[in-house]
């Protein structure tokens, strides 16, 4: 069958088999490996994308699902050779080791960051609480969360572009 959605911007179209994940169609048919696959029971949230501004487990939709919907991606987050403030914190405050749940930490920190800019450590963790990290223990991640929340309000109040840390 013949799917077309939005993803990152983009209109795509491609031909699959009615049973391909939305998680396999980004990674294999679109070549977008940002995304990452760990599990076969929908438990460890490595794969998680937006799909019409909610972040959702890739491996749980089907490919045909997300036709005419708007998917955004980890590569979405970088801008113009500009990263994200999430992406900024995770790295100041090495928010990873092996890096593979990142991708899906890093989208729903975004989402989160949407929607409630200044978050307690409590309100992100329960934000990522689908989400396994099997290296960090977690802190690194919340503080990197942290880390982009002060530098996104620094960045809103005028003459304090250099934010706090
Ligand atoms: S791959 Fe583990 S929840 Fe999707
Ligand atoms: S950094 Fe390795 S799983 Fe999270």
């Amino acid at each position: 069958m013949q799917v077309t959605m939005t993803v990152n911007g983009e209109q795509v179209t491609r031909d699959v088999e009615p049973r391909v994940l939305l998680v396999h169609f980004i990674r294999d048919h679109l070549g977008l490996t940002g995304t990452h696959w760990g599990c076969d029971t929908s438990n460890c949230g490595v794969c998680v994308v937006w799909m019409d501004g909610e972040p959702v487990k890739s491996c749980t939709v089907l490919a045909a699902m997300a036709g005419g919907r708007s998917v955004r991606t980890v590569e979405d987050l970088e801008r113009d050779g500009v990263l994200d403030p999430v992406q900024q914190g995770f790295m100041e405050e090495h928010g990873l080791q092996c890096g593979f749940c990142t991708p899906g930490m890093m989208l729903t920190a975004r989402w989160l960051l949407d929607h409630n800019p200044d978050p307690t450590a409590g309100e992100i963790r329960e934000a990522l609480s689908g989400q396994v990290c099997r290296c960090t223990g977690y802190e690194n991640i919340v503080r990197a969360v942290q880390w982009a929340s002060r530098h996104e309000a620094a960045g809103r109040e005028p003459g304090a572009a250099g934010g706090t840390r």
